[in-house]
């Protein structure tokens, strides 16, 4: 198992997240004035990044998880989106920001968005810290992105393989 790592090849240093997370957190505060902002978190990929995010908002900022499933084990998506976890409170009158760790064919995020506007949100907004932009199948908006990235398979900082690599502190791309 200890050569596992080996076939890990950095894409984002730790130096880099930290950087633009710190950029990230500032010009959402900036573009939210003194609302109290509901960070929604995708489990489990995105928790690393929506703690890191949390603690780079200053003033009134509170969160929550949901879990959806979107991928088996593997590299692809199934497309079969299901919530198997919802927020624990309600979202009405809350200006939500959704957390995700990277946005693939958006099919997740379409299925999140859709749910949302079923409630009285006061506004609901995308944070994601990594676009694929180039696998896109449903056209979905994204106002916060930390890097746009191309069309590998990423581990690292949240995001796994198998259960694996969620605790690298940098983002890598998995080889063969
Ligand atoms: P989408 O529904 O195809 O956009 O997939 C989004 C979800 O798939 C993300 O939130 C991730 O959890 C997972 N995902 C997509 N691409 C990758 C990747 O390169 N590495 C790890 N997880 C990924
Ligand atoms: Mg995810």
């Amino acid at each position: 198992m200890i050569t596992v790592q080996s076939a890990i090849k950095p894409l984002i240093s730790e130096e880099q997240i930290a950087a633009r997370v710190a950029e990230l957190g500032k010009q959402i505060r900036q573009d939210y004035g003194d609302k109290n902002i509901l960070l929604v978190g995708v489990l489990k990929g995105a928790a690393v990044f929506l703690s890191d995010l949390l603690r780079a908002i200053d003033g009134e900022v509170d969160y929550d998880f949901v879990a959806i499933s979107s991928y088996g084990n593997g590299t692809k998506s199934s497309g079969v989106v299901r919530i198997l976890k919802d927020l624990d409170e309600s979202p009405i009158g809350r200006h939500v920001l959704i957390v995700e760790d990277i946005v693939d064919s958006g099919l997740t995020l379409q299925f999140l968005l859709e749910n949302m506007r079923m409630h009285r949100t006061a506004s609901v907004k995308v944070c994601a810290l990594l676009d694929k932009v180039a696998r896109r199948v449903v056209d979905v908006p994204i106002d916060y992105t930390g890097f746009e990235v191309p069309d590998v398979f990423v581990v690292g900082y949240g995001m796994d393989y198998a259960g694996l690599y969620r605790n690298l502190p940098y983002i890598g791309v998995l080889g063969e």
